[in-house]
């Protein structure tokens, strides 16, 4: 995509945005004038008690779903107001994505999972499936590549999610929880291999996490403040 650079020099810059939902009668605010910058190669925390609207902000930022007003600058290009056509485009080359359920495709080895995603762009399966083992590898997965889904642990899974989030080149990487359904151990284990490749690459992330330690080990912090109806 062609971009302009931020006039703040931030990778990514949120001004004002808001999103509310229909509740009943009334509308629910989730996110109210909220601003946020994020700067290349940065690894941001974000967190927030549980309806803060974290989610919320990923899906606005993924283009997944429409805010009612402000700006999302992607190195200075406006996001808010693409068409579909065009979110699709920059969701696929511009972001890679990490949920808390790593959503993987079960019939599919751990491999060919990580490699689905650069299916769409890459014709070269050799140099994907080249590509998707050197990822597997750098998350210590190398010796699971063949294995399915439900063959591999949760933490196994997770590192698998966050292979197959990379194998496009995004330069943000959006992870939701991505170790909310592991426990302390694993979830570290997998959060600092994601740091490692994260700083290696240089690729700006946003990692939504409950978890304060986890958090800390961030570069800093974004406090979601929950709002109430209106
Ligand atoms: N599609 C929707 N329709 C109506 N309300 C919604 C919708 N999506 C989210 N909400 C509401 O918006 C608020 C924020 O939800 P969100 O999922 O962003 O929270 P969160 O901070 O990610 O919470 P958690 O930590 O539990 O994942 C919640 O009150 C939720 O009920
Ligand atoms: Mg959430």
């Amino acid at each position: 995509m062609t971009t302009e650079p931020s006039s703040s020099g931030a990778f990514l810059e949120i001004r004002n945005l808001c999103k509310r939902f229909p509740s009943g009668q009334q509308k629910l605010t989730v996110l109210e004038d909220f601003d946020l910058t994020l700067k290349h190669a940065e690894l941001l925390a974000i967190v927030g008690r549980s309806g803060s609207g974290k989610t919320t902000l990923l899906n606005l930022i993924a283009g997944l779903d429409r805010a009612d007003g402000g700006s999302i600058l992607l190195e200075g290009r406006e996001l808010i107001g693409l068409d579909d056509e065009d979110w699709v485009e920059v969701r696929q080359s511009d972001m890679g994505f990490v949920f808390q359920f790593n959503q993987l495709l079960p019939e599919f080895t751990a491999l060919e999972n990580v490699m689905l995603p650069g299916m769409l762009r890459s014709r070269d399966k050799q140099a994907l499936e080249s590509k998707a083992h050197d990822l597997l590898a750098r998350m210590g997965m190398e010796h699971r590549a063949s294995h399915r889904p439900t063959q591999l642990s949760g933490g196994e899974r997770q590192r698998t999610a966050i292979a197959r989030a990379l194998i496009n080149d995004p330069r943000l990487l959006l992870a939701d929880e991505p170790t909310g359904s592991l426990d302390l151990e694993s979830g570290q284990r997998v959060l600092e291999l994601l740091f490692r490749l994260q700083k290696e690459l240089k690729i700006s992330c946003m990692l939504v996490t409950h978890n304060p330690a986890l958090a800390n080990l961030c570069d800093r912090i974004h406090q979601i403040e929950s709002r109430s109806e209106s």
